[in-house]
């Protein structure tokens, strides 16, 4: 017998091959950033015990680190300096000595046609922690913090980066970047903005990560995760201002906001798949109670559904592999 149903959807799932040619989204190792952490003066990469296989590497490694994700298959690479040379203000990031730009042109000459992405932020080179100045009232000073935002970026851009990726969360910072930029002749530079970004209690290892010495929050800069209207506008604001991609961060627990800001910009949209996602992960598969392989592409396919066209991920090398093995 059979009953008369108006459609049978499962028709076009009967077999893998089928399956494959009605499938919606796809990922590929093009859309995958690796972000990779530089330590200063140490000797042995340093393990981070929450992101199992997630490592902060000495400057003399980092040649290897970015040569073996090229030969892995991975154009891009986002750099996050340790520095040990920590100021009021992150001044080392605008050194033309310092951490960042070391990191850029030990990237670049690795590989040349290695896609090299700076962090513009202050927060892993200023002594209290926080992503720019200290004002007199406690706050973070968005203005002076952008005028050192344009010196960053233009150091960056001096030390050879591909691609500026400011994730401060300062209102203006695009523009300000853009400008001194464009002023300099680095208006070929894109910028690919953190143009939505949540104070998250997801980045908990991140900052382990970086050794970070932060105390206290980033709630008076990165957006509250109530707010779905005020993520929109943000990614709009950057827009905008001329950035040139924009980004969701984080990513599992933001897939509403990648969606709706899909829906308002045609511009291309990352998404940042961050250490507190990856830690989750690597600790249940630990425990045996997923398969982490699954979880991980399956999250992925989630992202590029909701939206997203690039994914930064401590899985990047990971996935790399697993796409190469089918
Ligand atoms: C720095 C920065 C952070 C992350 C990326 N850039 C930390 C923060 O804002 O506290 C988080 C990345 C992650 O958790 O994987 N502004």
């Amino acid at each position: 017998m059979s009953f008369d149903l108006p459609y049978r959807f499962r028709r076009l799932r009967r077999n893998s091959n089928i399956r494959a040619m009605v499938r919606e989204h796809s990922i590929s190792v093009d859309d995958l950033i690796l972000p990779i952490f530089v330590e200063e003066n140490i000797g042995q990469p340093v393990a981070i015990s929450s992101m199992p296989g997630v490592f902060r590497y000495p400057e003399s490694d980092l040649a290897e680190v970015v040569q073996q994700a090229y030969s892995k298959g991975i154009k891009a690479v986002i750099l996050f300096g340790v520095s040990h040379c920590k100021d009021a203000v992150g001044s080392d990031t605008w050194s033309d000595e310092g951490l960042m730009v070391r990191c850029i042109k030990a990237a670049k000459l690795a590989q040349p046609k290695m896609m090299v992405i700076s962090d513009n932020c202050f927060c892993e080179y200023t002594d209290h922690g926080h992503c720019g100045v200290i004002s007199d009232d406690g706050h973070v000073d968005n203005d002076k913090t952008l005028l050192n935002l344009q010196q960053q970026s233009l150091a960056a851009a001096r030390a050879g980066v591909d691609m500026l990726a400011p994730s401060g969360m300062m209102d203006g910072m695009i523009a300000a970047m853009r400008e001194a930029l464009d002023d300099n002749g680095f208006s070929h530079l894109p910028i690919m903005s953190y143009s939505t970004k949540f104070a998250s209690a997801f980045y908990g290892p991140f900052r382990d990560a970086v050794d970070s010495n932060f105390k206290g929050d980033r709630n008076a800069y990165q957006m509250d995760a109530a707010n779905g209207r005020e993520a929109v506008a943000e990614s709009l604001q950057d827009e905008l201002e001329g950035a040139d991609i924009l980004m969701v961060k984080p990513g599992m627990a933001y897939l509403d906001v990648l969606y709706r800001i899909r829906q308002d910009s045609s511009l291309p949209l990352a998404v940042y798949h961050v250490s507190g996602e990856y830690a989750m992960v690597k600790a249940a598969a630990a425990a045996q109670v997923i398969d982490e392989k699954a979880v991980v592409m399956e999250s992925m396919m989630a992202f590029k559904r909701a939206g997203a066209d690039l994914i930064i991920t401590y899985y990047a090398e990971d996935i790399a592999g697993w796409l190469t093995e089918g």
